[in-house]
């Protein structure tokens, strides 16, 4: 079976499993999109008003800031896979809940252990914080930092990148995440 069609049957299977309280507020889950053989997976945070209704990650504001950011690295959407921690709408574009991110981490896990990607990419602290809880993104965005994962089975690489929504409006932090998502290609090499 082809990675994309193990993707699929994962996103069917947890559709129907997933026991997150979101669901009942919820018009629909979000899966992760795009290229399922692709090196770099994306994390964010959990879908917004736009995601909720089309269905997609990222396609309101913060991810049209995001497709610009991988234009300026010669990469397109669908050169990359793109996933959050929760795949389904907080109320009012709320934090998630611990109790919400545990119950969709298992669904979270077993994509990535499908894709299995050379990097990991976190936009924003709420996906950092599932894979390094001590650290703040504060003081390791843009930096390269290598795990081993047990659940994953392996050693990863990670790339932490502040929320594109965050920096959408801050001019500093937006500098910023510029500069640290530039990062990504050296990244790769070093990774390669
Ligand atoms: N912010 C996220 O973290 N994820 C989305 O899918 C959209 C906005």
């Amino acid at each position: 079976m082809s990675k994309r069609e193990q993707l699929d049957k994962l996103n069917i299977y947890w559709q129907e499993n997933c026991t997150c309280d979101l669901k009942k507020t919820a018009k629909q889950a979000v899966f992760g999109d795009g290229n399922a053989e692709s090196e770099i997976v994306f994390i964010g945070e959990a879908p917004g008003k736009k995601e909720d209704e089309g269905g997609k990650p990222f396609i309101g504001a913060a991810g049209k800031f995001l497709s610009e950011m991988l234009e300026g690295i010669g990469m397109k959407r669908e050169d990359i896979y793109i996933t959050n921690i929760v795949k389904y709408r907080p109320p009012d574009n709320r934090d998630p809940e611990p109790n919400e991110k545990e119950e969709c981490n298992e669904w979270l896990i077993a994509e990535l252990k499908i894709i299995s990607p050379k990097l990991i990419v976190f936009l924003g602290r709420h996906s950092m914080l599932r894979f390094f809880p001590t650290e703040k993104i504060s003081d390791v965005h843009g930096k390269l930092l290598i795990k081993s994962i047990p659940e994953l089975g392996k050693k990863q690489a990670f790339l932490p990148l502040y929320h594109p929504a965050a920096a959408l409006y801050n001019g500093g932090m937006r500098e910023t995440l510029i500069k640290d998502f530039n990062k990504i290609p050296k990244a790769l090499e070093k990774i390669n």
